[in-house]
């Protein structure tokens, strides 16, 4: 193994269309900061680069919906990121953007001496062009019916009624979303990356060099590898983005994610404009990309080609990309709202930073896609971060409190069991390295909370509480050996939870804090006086929970109404058919489920001549059916009675049928005569 004498780490440039959720943060910038964090503690020389993505075709439509512009949209989001990000801890170095004019100038730069190393091919092709726009037109900016499922609102990229992808010329009659006109095919140049040339060492370098990538990034290498690379385009015709910095190129910019990558080195150049080289350049300097599973070719195949091509910068050390994060059983969608975001999070959980950071990272999806639920966020924040780390922490600081008046106290003789409590925590160090090493950082955390399992377990077999009366010297070295364990859990933990190690450090009045301490048992020195203990974590109650429950239905039920297309109507009757029926209005009597049946309700009706039995299948619905008692109902009076269940119904109440199956009754508003007809 290369040794290296410092490491920058990126994490993925999010696209500034948008907030970030809790998917940005388990996939991409809590590992990132865990990884970075930890090599910090241990005195490494690191980086850590963030910034926006800002160019592309979606913000520009994003821009064009809101009738703003573009840089409207990516001034307000990247401003939202950054503080979400800020407020999460995670500890760029440096948090910038693609607008800047320093990335604008290196991304030019960039292009232009892989143009004169003649690294690029100019390719003629056939696009389609809005001749009311006056302009060219991205697969977004184009949309028509769709060849394989008449879907007539299909997009030039893909249809999202069949999901299939879709080239533009593949629309039945295409239409600008620009103008609405019909767009004409017309010539355009641009400049592509040939990958095909780059092809054999990519092969070597990932299939041969780099085994030890994770198995997902490998296997997705390798799969892009075996099919072939192809000659990908850098170019694109749009008016937003970095210009083709050549002559003749008028009218186009750089493509989003050629552009994109380059800003990390941008904004490390902005952030060191004297040294930034060598955080790029110096074969001493291991460069790590975190990133989610849709980057990884961009990251493995594409940006190590252009920096090649380029020809003065080293190429990535390992790339440990993520799989997804689902919320409760869904895929995360921004359209469909189907997030937790950021900045919501924080508003409904003021200061519980480190709780979502937890639970992200123990559900990290690390090797495959995993899932998000609130269940599972409370289940861990009570039963691990309350009643393990929390308890642990808050008895060892009570107990000194009440015994030492606050004060570390000497330890004395220690037992064979002290020992053993001492042995099991001395390999905690050696462990949380090899699973942080390899990136598994939800193992890595779960040590960590071992190390507070053990120290419970301590408190709990030795009861200093009862040696109080008898044994103080005993008391002593008990309480010492519990504090120096709540100082390794400081230094433990502080990848992880950065807040509450901050919280817990500042109690203890930890002078040193480094990685190399972990597993010491000399951490606080006898005589330090030690803060009041305030708790660490605190318990998330069920209405929390189910508020946040509740909102992700109503976000279902939006989605869900929006998306309904009512029902073809039926052919016209006649005004004599319609008289034929006989809706009338009727108050609710009595109203109780009819037994043994799961759908039926069993009405009483007072109809304005005398009373009647009618039969619903509304009992889902309405659990409580003696709260309808006193309402009024529409029911047809001259259905012809049936027996439902033994019991003769004689009518049949109306019930609106909504987007999502669920009945609800038709009821008049203010109140009306008994038997009024309906029409
Ligand atoms: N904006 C891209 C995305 O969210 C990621 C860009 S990463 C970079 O998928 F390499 F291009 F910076
Ligand atoms: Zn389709």
């Amino acid at each position: 193994m290369k040794q290296f004498k410092r490491t920058t780490v990126t994490s993925a440039l999010p696209y500034a269309n948008g907030p970030v959720h809790i998917g940005h943060l388990a996939g991409v910038y809590v590992p990132a900061d865990i990884y970075v964090r930890y090599l910090r503690l241990k005195g490494e020389e690191v980086l850590f680069i963030g910034g926006s993505d800002e160019h592309g075709v979606p913000i520009t439509i994003k821009a064009r919906k809101e009738g703003v512009t573009p840089q409207d949209i990516v001034d307000r989001y990247h401003s939202l990121i950054k503080q979400s990000f800020e407020e999460f801890g995670i500890s760029f170095d440096i948090y910038s953007r693609t607008t800047s004019a320093t990335h604008h100038e290196m991304a030019s730069e960039f292009f232009k001496t892989i143009e004169a190393k003649g690294g690029f091919i100019e390719q003629e092709s056939e696009q389609y062009y809005d001749e009311e726009a006056g302009q060219f037109l991205a697969d977004r900016y184009i949309m028509g019916t769709c060849p394989h499922c008449g879907n007539e609102n299909a997009y030039g990229d893909q249809c999202e009624k069949c999901g299939t992808s879709l080239n533009p010329t593949d629309l039945i009659q295409p239409r600008s979303t620009i103008s609405g006109s019909t767009p004409v095919m017309r010539k355009t140049k641009h400049w592509y990356l040939p990958l095909d040339r780059h092809e054999a060492w990519l092969r070597e370098w990932i299939l041969e060099n780099h085994k030890e990538w994770k198995p997902n990034v490998y296997g997705q290498c390798k799969s892009w590898l075996d099919m072939g690379l192809q000659p990908r385009a850098v170019s694109r015709d749009l008016n937003w983005g970095i210009p083709v910095p050549v002559a003749g190129a008028e009218g186009k910019v750089l493509y989003v994610w050629f552009d994109a990558p380059i800003g990390y080195i941008s904004n490390t150049k902005e952030l060191l404009p004297d040294s930034w080289e060598k955080w790029w350049k110096d074969e001493d300097t291991r460069l790590v990309h975190f990133i989610g599973k849709d980057n990884i070719v961009f990251h493995c195949i594409v940006f190590p080609a252009m920096l090649k091509a380029e020809g003065s910068y080293i190429l990535p050390d390992n790339v440990p990309a993520n799989e997804f994060l689902n919320l409760e059983g869904d895929k995360i969608s921004t359209s469909r709202n189907w997030a937790v975001w950021l900045h919501e999070y924080l508003a409904d959980f003021p200061g519980k930073q480190d709780v979502l950071r937890y639970v992200l990272t123990a559900n990290a999806p690390e090797t495959k896609d995993n899932d998000f639920t609130w269940k599972d966020f409370q289940a861990r924040n009570n039963n691990e971060l309350v009643a393990i780390y929390g308890n642990f922490i808050n008895r060892a600081l009570v107990l000194t409190h009440k015994y030492f008046e606050g004060k570390v106290p000497a330890a004395g003789e220690l037992t064979d069991y002290d020992r053993q409590t001492l042995d099991e925590f001395a390999g905690v160090k050696a462990e949380m390295e090899r699973m942080l090493d390899n990136f598994r950082f939800r193992d890595a955390q779960k040590e960590a909370m071992n190390l507070a399992r053990i120290g419970n377990k301590y408190l709990a077999d030795t009861e200093p509480w009862k040696l109080a009366k008898t044994d103080m010297a005993r008391v002593a070295t008990i309480m010492n050996l519990s504090l120096q364990i709540a100082a390794n859990l400081a230094i433990a933990f502080e990848p992880f939870l950065p807040f509450s190690s901050k919280k817990l450090r500042d109690m203890l009045h930890m002078d040193t804090f480094r990685w190399a301490d972990l597993g010491k048992t000399d951490l606080l020195q006898p005589g330090t006086q030690l803060d009041s203990p305030e708790l660490l974590f605190e318990k998330i109650e069920d209405a929390a929970i189910e508020a946040q429950i509740q909102k992700l239905l109503d976000t279902k039920k939006a989605n869900e109404l929006a998306a309904h297309k009512a029902e073809p109507v039926k052919a016209n009757v006649p005004f004599e058919d319609f008289e034929k029926v006989d809706i009338r209005v009727g108050t609710v009597l009595d109203c109780r489920p009819v037994p043994k049946s799961k759908k039926l309700l069993q009405f009483r009706i007072a109809d304005g001549l005398a009373e009647r039995t009618i039969c619903s299948g509304i009992a889902q619905y309405y659990p409580n059916p003696e709260e309808l008692v006193g309402t009024q109902v529409c029911f047809i009076a001259n259905f012809e009675p049936r027996k439902l269940m033994g019991i003769t119904s004689e009518g049949m109440i109306l019930s609106a049928v909504d987007a999502d199956g669920k009945l609800v009754l038709v009821q008049p508003r203010a109140k009306v005569a008994d038997g009024s007809c309906v029409g």
